[in-house]
This record gives structure tokens, sequence and C-alpha cells, in this order.
């Protein structure tokens, strides 16, 4: 028997998608992956070269628990920097990839039986994380016509006395939203009102297209929790970094936690992002972030002709969350039939959420625009 609680934990329906189309490929059928929640790009090669280093090096043993000190000053520098705000590194924790941070802040913010707020559509680990702590997640539905974004107003309408922390993501995953400054504060301000904790999760930053990347470290520092990672921009999903900035009075519990669930992030992995945060590295990265632009640019019309309907270029991440109900009644299936018939791989609505999910789909220009061209074809065709 296992724990009640894994009844609620649900797998990623792309998945078997993505091993459908690992058998297609099998069978020399040739398919374009417009599924892939990763940057196509290989980690820089300054970093790599960081990490053979460190290897060649022997550093090999464990970090401290709460992050390779020379990291955390690392990181504090490029928050001044980048964003000219003052972050000590004693606020900042190194993770093994911001899927540990997340589950760290859950642990230590949500009891059993407490309500967290999550836009919907959203990320869906977040609520499968929240069901690991025996609570219960709450959809904020967030559509086209509100930006994708949710409202003060909308936090404090499903806000109780059992409600303990919302989360939200900018830019976002599926839609690529991005919240303003303005927007941004007025969460916090509101979540502050009612007593609880915010939890901000970054870790698109740095790909955002129409505005410079920002953080909510700008504001309140009480009850403000930042995710962020070196997966997405800096493309290491692989070698499994991301971080968290936590406010002062937690840190002591973060060690607690760290010491406990993986005694230290991975050691090669956080002398390689040391190298990540130096401008070469991000001399490529901005490159790259580029390219992913003019991706987004090549796309987003491209599927309004085909007949999705779009609202706003989106202006972060590497999604488009296209809303399909004029081609197909439900997306789910249209995914399994785009990809038998045509080979093209997108994810279903449905993976992110319960808010009309088989309206919509996810692509990810995480491909070159050659084969996003074969993949506009292919649906056009099939269309
Ligand atoms: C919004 C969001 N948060 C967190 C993660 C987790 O990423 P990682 O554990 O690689 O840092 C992802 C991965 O796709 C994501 O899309």
């Amino acid at each position: 028997m296992t724990a009640k609680r894994i009844a609620n934990i649900q797998p990623f329906y792309v998945m078997d998608l993505l091993a459908r189309a690992r058998e297609l490929q099998a069978q020399g059928r040739e398919v374009i992956h417009l599924e892939v929640g990763e940057p196509d790009f290989t980690t820089p090669q300054p970093v790599i070269d960081a990490g053979q280093r460190a290897l060649a090096e022997g550093k090999t043993h464990y970090t401290p628990a709460l992050g390779l000190p020379e990291l955390r000053e690392a990181l504090s520098r490029w928050y001044a920097e980048r964003f000219d705000i003052d972050v000590s590194a004693g606020r900042i924790v190194i993770t093994p990839g911001s899927s540990t941070g997340l589950q760290m802040l859950m642990s230590a913010l949500v009891d059993p039986g407490d309500r967290v707020l999550l836009p919907d559509p959203g990320y869906p680990c977040n609520r499968n994380f929240v069901y690991l702590c025996d609570a219960e997640p709450v959809s904020l539905a967030v559509s086209a016509e509100n930006e994708w974004i949710p409202t003060p107003r909308q936090v404090a309408d499903s806000w109780d006395s059992n409600t303990s922390l919302m989360m939200v993501a900018s830019p976002a995953n599926p839609t690529g939203a991005v919240l303003s400054q303005q927007q941004l504060e007025a969460l916090v301000q509101q979540i502050k009102t009612l007593g609880g904790y915010l939890i901000v999760d970054e870790i698109y930053q740095g790909l955002s297209y129409e505005t410079a990347p920002a953080t909510a470290l700008e504001f309140d520092a009480e009850h403000l929790f930042v995710v962020n990672s070196f997966s997405k921009y800096f493309g290491m999903t692989g070698w499994r970094l991301g971080w968290l900035v936590v406010p002062e009075s937690f840190v002591p519990i973060m060690d607690k936690l760290a010491q406990n669930l993986y005694l230290s992030a991975p050691t090669i992995s956080q002398y390689a992002a040391l190298e990540a945060l130096k401008a070469e590295s991000v001399t490529i990265l901005e490159q790259r972030r580029d390219a992913f632009r003019q991706r987004r640019d090549y796309l987003y019309p491209q599927l309004q002709q085909l007949g999705f309907k779009l609202s706003q270029p989106p202006q972060g991440a590497f999604y488009l969350y296209a809303d399909c109900s004029e081609l197909c009644d439900d997306s789910f299936s249209f995914c399994h039939q785009l990809l038998e018939e045509q080979g093209v791989a997108v994810t279903p609505g449905r993976d992110f959420g319960n808010n009309r999910p088989q309206q919509h789909l996810r692509f990810a220009y995480t491909t070159s625009i050659v084969k996003m061209q074969k993949a506009v074809e292919r649906i056009a065709g099939y269309l």
C-alpha cells in the first residue's frame, strides 16, 4: 500500500506523447519537438570548461548545505549589478534545481490542511508539491483577458483563514506572461495585508523580450520568497542547480532542511555556475535570448494564421499558450493525432491545470526556426 497522498500526484501527460514520439523516431519517422521545456542550446562552453576544471581539481566533496560561499556571494553581486538591489549572500540558499527549492519552501510554509493559491494554468509540479504537504491547492483561474495574471482582488476573494501561501511565476510557464513591477508590488502588498506568504518563481528571469528582467526582491522582504534556477536562461538544466532568496529569519530553517534533504547541491555544478555569472557567458546567453525572441516573433503570427487564438505576444519564457477551440474540441486528442499523423509534438493544456485545458496547447519554441517552419507546414497540412 502506498501513502494516500500519492493518489493525488498526476504524471505529466506530455511524457506519454514523448514516449510515443520516441517510438516513432525509432521507426525512422522525423518528429519535430515543440513540447520540450528546456533550451535546445547546450550549456555555454566557458561553463562546461569550468565544470571540467572543477572535476580535474578534485572538487568532488560536499559544500556547506546552504551552498558554496563564493557562489552565494556571486549571486549577491549579480543582484547588485543587474538589478541594483542589495540582497545579502546570507539570504541566498543554493538548491539542487529550483524543484528542490520549491519543495523546501512548501515544507517550511505549509501545514497539513492549509490552502495554497496557484494560478491556473500554471506549472504542474506546484500543485503536486502542495499535495506532498497534505495541503490543498486552490486554482486562481487566469486567462488571456487578464493577461494570464492573477489580480489582488482574486487573491482576496479566494483567501480564507486556512490559506497560508500563494505562488506566482514571472515569466510564467505555460503562458509566457510577465508581471509588471506594479502588478507584482500590488500582489506583494495584498499578501502582506492578508498575513500570508508569497513565493515568486523567477526561473525564467533573463528570458524576457519586451522589458528588462525584473525581480520581486525589490519589494517587501518579510513575506516574500524568491525561487530561481540555472536551468533556463543559463542553459544548465542537467546540472541541477537553483537558488532561493528567503527572509533572514528563514535562513536557519533552510539550512536545517538542506542538511537533511540533500546535504549540499552538486559541487561541480556550483563551481561551473560561478562562470555562468561572468561576462563571457552572459554575452553568449544574451545572444541566445535574442534567438528565442526571433523564434517567438516567427511562431506567434504563424499560429495565428493557422487559426489558433493568441492574445498579446507573450513577453517571456519560451512558450506560446494557444487557444485551439476554433480548430478542435479536445486539445488532448488533437496533440495525439498531430503526433501520429504529422510527427509534431506539442503539450496539451491538460498538463497545466483545470481551467479550460481542452481548449489549449503549449508550443515551446525551443527548436530552430527551420524546424518550426516545417512544423507549421505540417500543422497546416493536418488542419
Ligand atoms: C515555472 C517553473 N518552475 C520551476 C521549474 C523547475 O526547474 P528546475 O528544477 O530545473 O530549476 C520549471 C521547469 O520547467 C518551471 O517551468
